[in-house]
């Protein structure tokens, strides 16, 4: 390990986060009873403009009436770029309950937008003598942004957790796409023929590259990555297959623009039972291994060492953290 200790953001449950737009608050209540870990209340892009201010109001009334249950709440407030973002952040800060525990900041660009609104939140707090520090989502997904992940992710000690916001990001990078988050059959390539003259297509996944330097980014200040929306909710499979694929890249997360992608989500965010058994097993054989003196030994036929350790913890701590929950 280096010398460097890497501090954790608070440890959240975070597999699935629920979008819910702030004009439609009778939706509220359902997504407080649903089983997403994380609600975020949206001011942002689910907000028609005229709608903003009467959207905040119901926010603010929301936090303070609704029984969220062990729910983590965020509210995701509009960019630094619009006129909207400060009266959202002093009005929920200084009117909201102290049932609130995240603020979302969409489409951050730099280091100084996270410095900005840490210093805003800051001052409101303690104006307001708010006992509760809330803490910060950022969401990627702008070319800035993405240029600038490393230094975003280390910039206020509020920062938790980075989203993938891959409808943006598309926008933003002008990728000639139009779905959100699915695959797409022009990233793909044509295999040279094959010994029958045929000739396959293989589809890649155009959003890799962006979401394992994210998770870089996170993981290397200690910030949970969270894949972001999965547009088509009429199909669940393809919903389980961009999960799995983040979750392979270590994504801890995945949001649910539909209810119905909350249950797909918590499913493939927990490690499985078969996962933890073998994650058990593992730190049993090594537990045995380090009494014989020896730092490497073999399990079901395969090599197992002190790095094996620290995987399986990972798979044991996040299913302790599930049954805890
Ligand atoms: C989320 O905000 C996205 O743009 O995908
Ligand atoms: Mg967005």
């Amino acid at each position: 390990m280096s010398f460097h200790i890497i501090e954790q953001a608070p440890a959240r449950l975070n597999r699935s986060e629920l979008a819910v737009p702030g004009s439609q608050p009778q939706m509220f209540e359902k997504a407080a009873k649903s089983a997403a870990d994380v609600v975020f209340l949206d001011l942002e892009d689910a907000v028609a403009p005229d709608d903003k201010a009467q959207a905040r109001k119901n926010i603010i009334q929301a936090i303070g009436d609704i029984d969220w249950g062990k729910k983590q709440l965020s509210v995701r407030i509009n960019g630094l770029d619009t006129h909207y973002m400060y009266r959202d952040v002093v009005d929920l800060l200084e009117q909201a309950g102290e049932r609130l525990d995240l603020i979302m900041i969409p489409k951050v660009g730099t280091a100084a937008d996270v410095y900005a609104l840490d210093m805003l939140v800051t001052q409101v707090e303690t104006a307001k003598g708010r006992k509760k520090r809330v803490g910060f989502e950022l969401i990627i997904e702008t070319a800035l942004g993405m240029q600038n992940v490393s230094e975003i992710a280390a910039a206020s000690k509020r920062n938790e957790s980075l989203h993938f916001g891959v409808a943006d990001y598309a926008a933003s990078t002008r990728a000639r796409t139009t779905s959100i988050g699915g695959a797409n059959a022009d990233y793909a390539v044509l295999t040279e023929p094959l010994e029958d003259g045929s000739r396959q297509t293989h589809w890649g996944d155009m959003w890799h590259y962006a979401i394992a330097r994210m998770v870089v980014a996170a993981r290397a200040n200690g910030l949970r990555p969270i894949d972001g929306p999965f547009g088509n909710f009429s199909d669940p499979d393809a919903f389980r297959a961009a999960a799995r694929r983040a979750a392979v890249l270590g994504c801890e997360g995945k949001w649910a623009i539909h209810p119905s992608q909350i249950a797909l989500a918590n499913e493939v965010m927990s490690p499985s039972e078969a996962e933890v058994t073998r994650a058990k097993r593992i730190l049993a054989a090594m537990k045995e291994a380090e009494a014989q003196g020896k730092g490497a030994v073999s399990l079901d036929g395969r090599l197992i060492d002190y790095a094996s350790i620290r995987q399986a913890q990972v798979l044991v701590e996040k299913a302790e953290q599930i049954a805890g929950a």
